[in-house]
Parts: structure tokens; C-alpha cells; sequence
């Protein structure tokens, strides 16, 4: 068997010690961390700060970078949301680039005559695809608050795709589970199947036509992505390969700042995403439920299940409530009410599983990596969270020829039919429909915590896992856990639907595990370990930054 966790591997220990105490909140001066899933990444990251940039400039240069060397999980073709903490003016900002549907999408435009599901249709070329957001998110983040130009923040990323980079088992594994739905898309395959045979590991990947575009993007800003050249190739591609974009859909693009969603657990503020991601009310709602127990007090077991029924409860209100707030009120108030959590308590026994089927909601008809995170802390204080997607694997395996942009298949995370699960398993209805313009409902969940101990700036990939792990890391830094321990903690997860709880091997031990199977929990061991989870801390009284990868091999750790 696998070891559970390669410690080697991706741990990124960026640790300066500060020459003070800092003034608070502020980190120290002279200290900055930096955590991403790729060495490249974190290097371009790197070169930007020593350039004189902020963290939002070395957020432009990571989130670029990892579109050329993650090219399966996050990239120009997808979207994004970067939380930002601006040190200055002590608050966040959310920026949200999330995909959204194009104007000529429809509620069923993936049923059959018989309004059945067509088989990969939301999955699988041009169709799949909503209007990206990354390259607006890169635009605006430079412009609004970096301190370079784009044409500096991005050079990192042009030098890349241009001279080429060692691929790895990552981006190699991915292309043999792609295979069938590449041969759709010359363009992919000529990048990663040359001569007919994916990439194999320690190949060198140029990508010259993405090089042509992120030097446009770096040009003109915003409009040498949606307006011009670039954008008249990816809608020929596009409808070439029957998708259904527009000109004007890439033209009416915009990014949306929006105000996070903050709570509380004992001492620490938790700042998180709000809608369209359903993370930051998801959490706050798990937090508020668990709040009403005294953990300390519980047996392991005991303390394990409370966690889980939690999950259970936010993830069915998730199937019902949440999708676009622009196109749907999104109650956020009650949701992540101290009070509405209550009510959910009283529903939830700590002598026994409840069936997810007895909370009323949306249940199925009939039973029966995809992204990237990275965090970094600058000098003066500034973070950024930045969660960025294509959806699954290489997202709808599809690049329009000319531009080198692997298009997302991010409308697998609107409802195709009520009752009909996405790619991960997760339920939705009404509120997360498919409507023209309209950003579908996502699980990323770029965090910060803050308390008296200080700071620490968060998230990971995993489709709907992400938001359990963010709260597993989340609890384990309330008990004092540092970022390397946030990041090799065992997960588990429980959304509702299926009633059931995936583990990562070791998650539990064998006397948890029996207990909670005698409570009535279906465990189901996952095969894989998931997420790979970056974290960056500031510890207040030392001034001491950490930056962790996650110790799982990333060929592991970011799809199930
Ligand atoms: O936005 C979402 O929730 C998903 N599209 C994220 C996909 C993801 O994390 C895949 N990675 N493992």
C-alpha cells in the first residue's frame, strides 16, 4: 500500500522569521509566505515580490503560472475566486470570476427528446463550457490593486508556456483518463497526445499559442482576452466544435466583487467565500451547528459523528437554497444564523446517524483535478486565497485551435435536472438552474482565519470536498494545529448525498470506525487520498510566517 502522506513531497516550508514583535494585525515586515501546488508556481510568485510586487501581483503571476504547468486543474479557459485582505485598509474583498452560462445556454440544453440527461453532454467539448473568468479576474486583480503592469506580473507565465517546462505524473496521468474525449479537440491533442501518445513524464511542454495569448492578456488587459483576435478564435473554436459562445457573451464578461461571508467559531473570525460559491455559508452553518456541543467533553467517536450529521445539515440546505445571487436571493442571513443552527440541532442525536432522506430536501429520483488552490502573505500584510478551476480533469478537453486556452466544463456545476447529481454526486434545484448569464453555484473555498494566535490564509481543490476540508482545517487550527498539520490531517466527508461518509485511509481508527457504523453511518474508504490543500500562517506573537503544501502526492490528491 501507499504510505498515507509522502511528507517529502510538496511540503513548502517559506518560513521568515521576523526581526520583531509585529504591530497588530499586520504581519511583520520582512516576512512573507507563499504555498501553491507547483514549485513553478511558487517560484513566479517569488520573482514578482522580489520585483517590488504585492500580493496581488504575485497572485496574478501564481494564478497564471499554474495555468501553464497545471494545465488539467485551473487556466485561462476557467474561473476563479481570489479572496483578498488589504492591509491597508484593513478589509477583504472577493473577487469573483466565476464561468457563467452564454446567452444562448438553456434550463434543459442537456436533456435528450425523452428529457433525460445526455450522457457527458455538460462534461465533454465546447458545449460544456461556460464564458471563462480567469483571464478577467488576472485583469482586474493587477489593475485594482497591484502595483505592476500585467506585462510584468504575467512574464513569469509567457516565459513558461514559451521555453517550456518537465511535465510530471500529474499532467500525465490525467491525459490517459482524457484520452477519449481529446480526440474531439485536435488542438488538445496535438499539445498533449503528439503522435497520437499522451505526454509521458519529464517530456517538454511548450505551448505557444497560450504564450500568444497571455501576451495579449498582458497587452491590452481585459480586452485582449474578450474583444479581438484572441476572443473571434475562441468563439470559431467554439461553435466549430459545437458549443454555443458568442462574441457578445465574452464581450458583456465581468468580474463581480463581493462582500465574503464572515463568522465565528470560539475566538476566530472565519472569512470565507459567499455565493455563487456555496463554501463560506456551508461552513459557518457546520461551525454553528458544532458550536452547540462541547467537543472536549465527547468521546472521539462521538466528536466525529457531531462533525458529520453537521455536514449532513449543510449540505442538504446547499441542494436547496444556494446558486447565483445575482439571478437568485440566496437567504445568507438565515443560514448562517447562529439560531437557524439551533433549529438543525434539534434534529440531531448524538446516539444515532440520521438518514439524510429524513431531512426533508431534494433527493435523487432514483438511487441507485481538476482546480487548484494557492495562499500567499506578503510583507505588508496583504493576502490572497485564490481557488482557480477548469471542473474535472483538463475541464471539457477541448482547446479552440489558435488560442492554447483548455476550455472548463464548469456547467456540470448547474442542476441538469432536478434531482439528477453533478459530476460530484452533489444535488441541487431550482435556485441552481441553468439561465443565460448566470454563474454556477461552486464549492471553492478560499479562507482566512483570524484570531488572537493571528492569521491564517487557506483552501484546496476537491469539488465538494473542498468544503469539508476547509472545516477539518479549520477545527484542527482551533485546537492549535500549525499549517503543515492543517494540510496532513486525514479527511472525511459527508454532502448529504449519498448518505454515506468517504475517508481517506487512516481517517479513522478502527475503534471509530466501529463506533460510528454502530451509530448507523454507511463509511465508504476512499481509494484515493483527496484534495491538496495550501495553507500560509502568521503567527501574531512570534511574527513567524508557514507556508505548507499539502503532503499528499499530487497525483493522488486532487481528484477522486
Ligand atoms: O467550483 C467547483 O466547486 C468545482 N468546479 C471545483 C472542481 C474541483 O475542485 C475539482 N478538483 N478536484
Amino acid at each position: 500500500m501507499k504510505p498515507l502522506f509522502r511528507l517529502s513531497c510538496l511540503l513548502v516550508l517559506l518560513a521568515v522569521f521576523a526581526p520583531q514583535l509585529p504591530a497588530e494585525p499586520a504581519p511583520a515586515r520582512h516576512a512573507a509566505g507563499i504555498a501553491t501546488a507547483h514549485p513553478l508556481a511558487t517560484r513566479a510568485g517569488e520573482e514578482i515580490l522580489a520585483l517590488g510586487g504585492n500580493a496581488f501581483d504575485a497572485a496574478v503571476a501564481i494564478s497564471a503560472a499554474l495555468a501553464v504547468v497545471e494545465p488539467y486543474g485551473s487556466g485561462l479557459g476557467g474561473g476563479g475566486f481570489w479572496l483578498l485582505h488589504i492591509a491597508s485598509e484593513q478589509r477583504e474583498v472577493f473577487v469573483d470570476a466565476r464561468e457563467t452560462a452564454p446567452g444562448a445556454a438553456t434550463p434543459d440544453m442537456y436533456l435528450d427528446a425523452e428529457g433525460q440527461p445526455v450522457p457527458g453532454a455538460s462534461l465533454n467539448g465546447p458545449l460544456a463550457s461556460g464564458i471563462p473568468g480567469s483571464p478577467a479576474g488576472l485583469a482586474h486583480l493587477a489593475a485594482a490593486y497591484g502595483r505592476l503592469p500585467l506585462t510584468e506580473s504575467l512574464a513569469p507565465a509567457i516565459a513558461l508556456a514559451e521555453q517550456g517546462f518537465r511535465v510530471d505524473e500529474s499532467l500525465t496521468r490525467g491525459l490517459r483518463f482524457r484520452a477519449n474525449a481529446a480526440r474531439r479537440s485536435p488542438a488538445f491533442s496535438e499539445l498533449f497526445y503528439p503522435g497520437g501518445q499522451p505526454l509521458e513524464d519529464g517530456a517538454l511542454l511548450r505551448q505557444h499559442d497560450l504564450a500568444r495569448t497571455l501576451r495579449a492578456l498582458a497587452a491590452e488587459g481585459h480586452d485582449g482576452f474578450y474583444r479581438g483576435p484572441v476572443a473571434e478564435l475562441l468563439v470559431a473554436g467554439v461553435r466549430e466544435g459545437g458549443g454555443i459562445w458568442s462574441l457578445d457573451d465574452l464581450a458583456s464578461y465581468r468580474v463581480v466583487e463581493r462582500e465574503p461571508v464572515r463568522s465565528r467559531f470560539r475566538d476566530i473570525t472565519l472569512i470565507s467565500a459567499p455565493p455563487p460559491s456555496s463554501g463560506g455559508i456551508a461552513l459557518a452553518n457546520m461551525l454553528n451547528i458544532i458550536s452547540g456541543f462541547d467537543l472536549d467533553e465527547l468521546d472521539q467517536t462521538t466528536r466525529r459523528h457531531i462533525v458529520i450529521e453537521a455536514m449532513r445539515r449543510a449540505y442538504r440546505d446547499r441542494s436547496i437554497w444556494l446558486g447565483d445571487p445575482d439571478f437568485v436571493e440566496v437567504p445568507v442571513a438565515l443560514l448562517t444564523d447562529p439560531n437557524y443552527a439551533a433549529g438543525q440541532r434539534t434534529s440531531l442525536r448524538t446516539d444515532r446517524a440520521t438518514r439524510s432522506k429524513h431531512l426533508s430536501g431534494i433527493w435523487p429520483e432514483t438511487e441507485g483535478d481538476d482546480t487548484t488552490h494557492f495562499s500567499v502573505i506578503d510583507t505588508e500584510g496583504n493576502r490572497v486565497a485564490g481557488t482557480m478551476s477548469i471542473n474535472t480533469w483538463y475541464g471539457a478537453a477541448f482547446v479552440p485551435p489558435g488560442t492554447g486556452v483548455i476550455l472548463n466544463n464548469e456547467m456540470d456545476d448547474f442542476v441538469i435536472k432536478p434531482g439528477v447529481p453533478n459530476g460530484f454526486q452533489l444535488l441541487g434545484g431550482e435556485a441552481n438552474a441553468i439561465e443565460p448569464g448566470k454563474r454556477m453555484l461552486s464549492s471553492m473555498s478560499p479562507t482566512f482565519l483570524e484570531s488572537a494566535r493571528g492569521v491564517a490564509v487557506l483552501g484546496t481543490p476537491g469539488g465538494s470536498r473542498i468544503i469539508t476540508m476547509v472545516l477539518l482545517a479549520t477545527l484542527a487550527w482551533a485546537e492549535g494545529a500549525d499549517a503543515a498539520a492543517m494540510t496532513a490531517l486525514p479527511r472525511f466527508h459527508h454532502q448529504y448525498f449519498p448518505d454515506q461518509v468517504v475517508f481517506e485511509p487512516g481517517a479513522f481508527s478502527a475503534e471509530e470506525r466501529r463506533g460510528l457504523e454502530a451509530l448507523g453511518h454507511r463509511l465508504v474508504e476512499s481509494p484515493r487520498l483527496f484534495g491538496n490543500m495550501q495553507v500560509v500562517t502568521w503567527d501574531r506573537a512570534s511574527g513567524r510566517i508557514e507556508a505548507a503544501g499539502d503532503p499528499r502526492r499530487a497525483d493522488e490528491g486532487e481528484i477522486y
